[in-house]
């Protein structure tokens, strides 16, 4: 079966992913050998391209996005396998013709892969087009599999994923289904799961007992750009956390699973998200901050008055043993200081303390960060004694940094795992149904809170900084302060 050609048919493929993303994580994963036999791309869209215009636009996006990967003779290779069909997303008859265009080129037995990277609002009827032209239809191994991609965002709240989850199930099996969060095709984040479980020395701490708090981090130096017109109705919630931010969550605080099997490690995801303690309205005045940064209305698309959140903070409460008292505060957002992905483990702070510190001096607590990106890595900070000194004591670190061990360029960018992974059908790194309709769970109260009349106040911050006061004083009041500790 590895050995049939596939083809890989990408909607809306006039779009920036492809040109940005697919491509260039397509023709590396050509490059070094890796696809397990023959592809055919085939960009379907609206606009009025020949091959050579669709192939003449790919190429430029990887002389623009992969320099360094581009070889013009190895391109003239891969380009004969680019083909674009002009169709409508959202007319039967198109897809009919798709499945003739389809056969003639494939003339035999072939995988195919959708890929949804289009606007959301086309992957309900794409998905029930794909089914009604037959498009869907698995017909045993010797004839190729067909597996759906759907991009994010997977619905807007928890109804909507539901019905594209409905949608999507009339035509495709769930197990022919591949929810992407770029996130998990990150080798960092897919390190957590090494780090806990390759190792014996932290999983034994990595509870209650010993972790004080755990913070995670994504925050963004980009502004909101040219995606106005998606992300005001969108925010940093639906934009971030639902998907990014609880993803990197389920990570850190699931249970080891028994083997490193898909469903085993998403049924373990999906219980922690079903432990995270849904919000009340008043608990969404207490437990978040939202804010916007204050040049954000006057970009074009954006509505004069609009109350879309560009940054959150969020503190989380995950009601099991391993957790029960643990606080997880999350947050992200544009326009601030720096591009930085980190996950904060806070240990607790030693039982007793012998030695005879002079009034007012306080050990720092341990803390083990975990550096999504830029700079990945692993770094640990304990206490030291200062030598030559009686008694006093300085934070250090031990640091790991991917590039210092595996060398620079070691790092893959995330989709091309993703996409290598889809057309080898391994779904582990991808979200299955019922967790992303649990992270819709956690976060429709909060954005149900924030449209009350409980909601805490929208508060404004300056780009380029770290984001609003507030959310200081919000991890303040537990007497806590957010944490860096990659940035070094
Ligand atoms: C996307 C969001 O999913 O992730 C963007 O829609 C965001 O708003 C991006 O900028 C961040 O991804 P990364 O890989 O740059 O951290």
């Amino acid at each position: 079966m590895a050995s049939l050609p596939t083809t890989l048919v990408i909607f809306g493929a006039s779009g920036d992913l492809t040109q940005r993303k697919l491509l260039p994580a397509l023709f590396n994963l050509q490059r070094k050998g890796r696809l397990s036999g023959p592809l055919r791309i085939v960009g379907f869209a609206r606009r009025p391209w020949s091959d050579d215009d669709f192939r003449a636009q790919l190429r430029a996006g990887l002389e623009q996005f992969a320099p360094k990967d581009f070889d013009p003779a190895r391109w003239e290779a891969f380009a004969a396998n680019i083909h674009y069909f002009r169709g409508d997303l959202t007319t039967a008859a198109d897809f009919e013709r798709l499945e003739q265009v389809l056969a003639a080129l494939e003339g035999g037995p072939t995988h195919r892969l959708y890929y949804l990277a289009t606007a959301p609002e086309y992957y309900n009827p794409i998905a029930g087009l794909l089914g009604s032209a037959g498009l869907a239809q698995e017909h045993g191994p010797e004839a190729g599999y067909r597996r759906l991609v759907v991009e994010k965002p997977f619905g807007h709240d928890l109804a909507s994923a539901r019905k594209l989850n409905e949608d999507v199930h009339a035509s495709f099996g769930e197990s022919q289904v591949y929810r992407i969060d770029h996130y998990l095709g990150k080798e960092t984040a897919q390190n957590i799961l090494f780090f806990r479980f390759a190792n014996t020395i932290f999983e034994p701490i990595w509870n209650r007992n010993y972790v004080y708090s755990v913070q995670i981090t994504v925050a963004e130096d980009v502004d909101v750009g040219h995606r106005a017109g998606y992300y005001d109705q969108s925010g940093v919630v639906r934009d971030m956390v639902q998907n990014h931010l609880l993803q990197l969550l389920t990570l850190v605080a699931m249970e080891p699973p028994a083997s490193f099997n898909a469903d085993a490690v998403r049924n373990e995801k999906v219980k922690v998200l079903a432990a995270v303690r849904p919000m009340s309205a008043e608990a969404v005045a207490h437990d978040t901050v939202r804010a916007q940064y204050r040049k954000y209305r006057d970009t074009a698309g954006v509505a004069p008055n609009s109350q879309t959140a560009t940054y959150a903070a969020v503190r989380l409460h995950i009601d099991n043993w391993r957790w029960q008292g643990v606080p997880f505060y999350l947050r992200s957002g544009k326009a601030l200081r720096a591009k930085r992905t980190e996950v904060n483990v806070q240990f607790r702070r030693p039982p007793h303390v012998l030695f005879n510190f002079p009034p007012g001096h306080r050990l720092s607590s341990n803390l083990l960060s975990i550096c999504i990106q830029p700079d990945e890595g692993i770094h640990l900070r304990f206490e030291a004694k200062v030598p030559d000194s009686v008694l006093d004591t300085r934070s250090v670190d031990m640091d790991f940094h991917f590039r210092d061990s595996f060398g620079d360029g070691a790092l893959p960018d995330a989709y091309e795992r993703l996409l290598l992974d889809a057309l080898n059908g391994d779904p582990s790194l991808f979200t299955r149904a019922d967790e992303i309709e649990r992270a819709w769970q956690i976060t429709d109260p909060i954005l149900a809170g924030w449209a009350s009349p409980q909601a805490p106040p929208l508060t404004f911050y300056e780009s380029g900084t770290d984001g609003p006061p507030e959310a200081d004083n919000f991890i303040a009041l537990d007497g806590r302060h957010w944490l860096t500790g990659c940035e070094h």
